[in-house]
């Protein structure tokens, strides 16, 4: 029996783990509530673990190009404890508050280390994925449900459902439109059956695109599109496909070849920025 068919059989005999990544640093906060509340309407028999992403010790990514080669990360932090429990669930549910039009910043500093995520990969590649972003103001959402989608597509997850939920006060997640969401989401996570993600990208679905003139540009997969005149999207070229791990691996290569070139320039690149050294004097908090 191969390595793979024992996990599989091994976690359809005992109940299902989904994890809730929680980016709110508040205690009952809306991320946590509806996280919850779609953990209530999954049928299947499951544990709901949660982890407060902005609670953990996640440093910033050094640059170091370590884990490109697929060697572990240098920084000792509690990245790997984030990853481990990864690699046990069967599922799982991103929540993010919306902070000043973005993401909130743990959830960036997760997705800047998402290399080093190599070893566990395999593990959560196409475990299905809830994405949540709550946010307080209307029209005020800016660029977060992007975030979470480049997240989920770093980490190789299968994003059934990427919603939106306008909450401005604690406990708003639980207002009754919201409760009937979460009652589809929940009762969809374990389903084989998916329902094709909606947005404005024809390729990726996702919201957020650049206007090039008459062309866009999705800013997840780089598709191009424009519209017709009934407003309907014309594909022009597609992008990366965010829904293949070869998108992964793709980018990695390419940072890989960079570093590459970077060895073999070495001499004439440091003679380039070496005299850019002593420009300036570096502050710092006593
Ligand atoms: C520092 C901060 C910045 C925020 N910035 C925005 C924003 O740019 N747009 C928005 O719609 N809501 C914004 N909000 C509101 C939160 O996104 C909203 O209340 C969310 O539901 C909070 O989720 P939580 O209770 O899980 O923390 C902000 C809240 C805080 C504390």
């Amino acid at each position: 029996m191969s390595e793979g068919q024992r996990t599989k059989d091994e976690s359809a005999a005992r109940p299902k783990i989904i994890l809730g990544l929680i980016g709110s640093e508040r205690k009952l906060g809306n991320c946590e509530l509806f996280t919850k509340e779609i953990s209530r309407n999954v049928q299947e028999e499951h544990e709901l673990r949660l982890i407060r992403l902005p609670s953990l010790r996640i440093l910033p990514c050094k640059g170091c190009y370590r884990c490109i080669n697929e060697g572990d990360c240098p920084i000792e932090d509690d990245l790997g404890f984030v990853f481990d429990r990864m690699a046990e669930a069967d599922a799982f549910i991103i929540a993010s508050p919306v902070y000043f039009l973005g993401t909130q910043a743990s959830v960036k500093l997760l997705l800047d280390r998402a290399f080093s995520s190599h070893r566990i990969l395999k593990k959560v590649q196409n475990k299905p994925c809830i994405l949540v972003n709550t946010y307080g103001i209307k029209d005020r959402m800016g660029v977060a449900p992007q975030a979470l989608r480049t997240l989920a597509a770093f980490l190789c997850v299968h994003v059934k459902a990427s919603v939106n939920i306008e909450a401005a006060l604690p406990g708003d997640a639980l207002k009754e439109q919201y409760l009937g969401r979460a009652r589809t989401l929940g009762s969809t996570l374990f389903q084989e059956k998916s329902t094709p993600l909606r947005g404005f990208c024809p390729y990726c679905a996702c919201d957020i695109v650049q206007a090039k003139g008459k062309r866009y540009i999705c800013t997840l997969c780089h598709g191009v599109f424009s519209l017709d005149e009934t407003q309907r999207p014309v594909k022009i070229k597609a992008g990366w496909d965010v829904t293949d791990s070869q998108f992964v691996y793709d980018h990695r290569e390419w940072l890989k070849g960079m570093k590459d070139t970077f060895i073999s320039r070495r001499k004439e690149i440091m003679n380039l920025i070496l005299p850019y050294k002593t420009i300036g004097t570096w502050l710092e908090p006593r």
